[in-house]
């Protein structure tokens, strides 16, 4: 499998998938090959335009396999940010001044931020589930008191993206619906490491971005094909009315549509397997959670035995991410010494800022931020250990 990743050749121990992962041969055949070949814009009239038709197809029913949704229902963009501007604007014209929006303190500014200036331009407030410093966790009870037939939206995380909390969408999805709110998951962070089924989630919309899992830069939201016809983004006269290309702005990256595609062959191929290539992922994704979930402990565990380490808590069971600072080093400064070592983490509040500030970690630097991906060896989590006793 890591022979499937080119870039691995270089020798880096890639610590930081949390922040993008490498990118699959296979994605990069098809971003190629579509580079390569003749990809006109859509057409019916000549070959060139029908593949540019069948790219985007093929790109939608991957994504769909992916995490369980409809073909029709996979919205492509530039990036989860972007989607979700484009979501919250949409649905933000239909919101009257005393509506309610459901945000959490544990999610990226991605699926906070634009949801508070569509709140702020439409006169609806916001309303913010807490996560408990001590734990990591989000707790679901909050929820029956934040959420009232007043609320539009409730927007949560799959996953936290700075310590791996999953929080229980399920059950604050029941909450949100009982009281005909949508729930809108940021599925980023949690899409790389798991099986993932959108309904089963209870989400209304699943945004995931595939440079994360693989892919290459770009992003889907995925709904019911029902609930995108409900809305009506701003949009150009002569462009499609028909969902899902009513939310596609311009012409689309047919040479990432590709990578997309390839991307999903690639996480469909983990382990060997038969069946559809839904059932194929579903069986390599939870392969790749195993294996991950080994490495991760070890790595959480050999980060205690150091001593000097402090973990920011996080409760078990969570997407294989932990951040971390070694003794009074700045956490930048941390990064700088591991790269210099050849393995790559993150330093900073990767865009949850909300978490940091109220973690009281955000003015002076934030933690350091390592992950596991599929590729990671457990000799890589060792080398990174060292260099971290290293740092100290
Ligand atoms: C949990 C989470 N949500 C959203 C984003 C933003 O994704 P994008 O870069 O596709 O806008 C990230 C990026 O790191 C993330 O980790």
């Amino acid at each position: 499998m890591r022979a499937e990743y080119p870039a691995l050749r270089e020798g880096y121990a890639h610590s930081d998938g949390a922040a993008g992962t490498l990118v699959a041969a296979r994605s990069a055949a098809g971003i190629a090959e579509v580079s390569g070949g003749a990809v006109a814009n859509k057409t019916t009239a000549f070959a060139a335009g029908r593949r540019a038709l069948g790219i985007v197809e093929q790109g939608r029913s991957a994504v769909a396999d992916l995490v369980g949704g409809e073909a029709r229902g996979v919205v492509f963009g530039q990036s989860a940010t972007a989607l979700t501007y484009l979501v919250s604007r949409t649905l933000a014209a239909g919101w009257r001044p005393g509506d309610e929006v459901v945000l959490s303190r544990l999610d990226h500014d991605a699926n906070v931020r634009p949801w508070v200036q569509a709140a702020a331009r439409a006169g609806v407030t916001v309303r913010w589930a807490e996560f408990d410093p001590a734990t990591g966790e989000l707790p679901v009870e909050q929820y029956w008191n934040l959420i009232s037939d007043r609320t539009r939206v409730v927007a949560v995380t799959g996953a936290s993206n700075a310590i791996g909390t999953i929080p229980d969408v399920p059950a604050i999805a029941d909450i949100a619906h009982a009281a005909r709110a949508l729930v809108y998951v940021d599925g980023v962070h949690r899409t790389p490491h798991e099986p993932i089924d959108v309904r089963a989630l209870g989400a209304d919309f699943y945004v995931t971005s595939a440079y994360k899992w693989s892919g290459p830069h770009i992003a889907a939201c995925v709904a019911d094909p029902g609930l995108w016809e409900r809305f009506r983004p701003d949009k150009l006269v002569p462009s499609p009315d028909d969902v899902p290309e009513r939310y596609e702005h311009g012409t689309q990256s047919f040479e990432l549509l590709a990578g997309v595609t390839g991307a999903v062959e690639h996480l469909a191929a983990l382990v060997p397997a038969t069946g559809t290539r839904r059932e194929r992922i579903l069986a390599s994704m939870a392969a790749a959670k195993a294996y991950e979930q080994d490495l991760f402990a070890r790595l959480v565990q050999g980060l205690r035995d150091l001593g000097g380490i402090q973990l920011c808590p996080a409760p078990a069971g969570g997407c294989p991410t932990v951040a971390f600072r070694v003794g009074d080093q700045l956490p930048g400064r941390t990064a700088e010494l591991l790269g210099d070592e050849g393995i790559c983490v993150f330093a900073g509040d990767y865009y949850a800022c909300e978490y940091f500030q109220t973690m009281g970690l955000r003015e002076t630097g934030g933690a350091v931020r390592a992950s596991i991906y599929h590729y990671l060896t457990l000799d890589e989590v060792g080398r990174l250990l060292d260099a971290v006793k290293r740092c100290r």
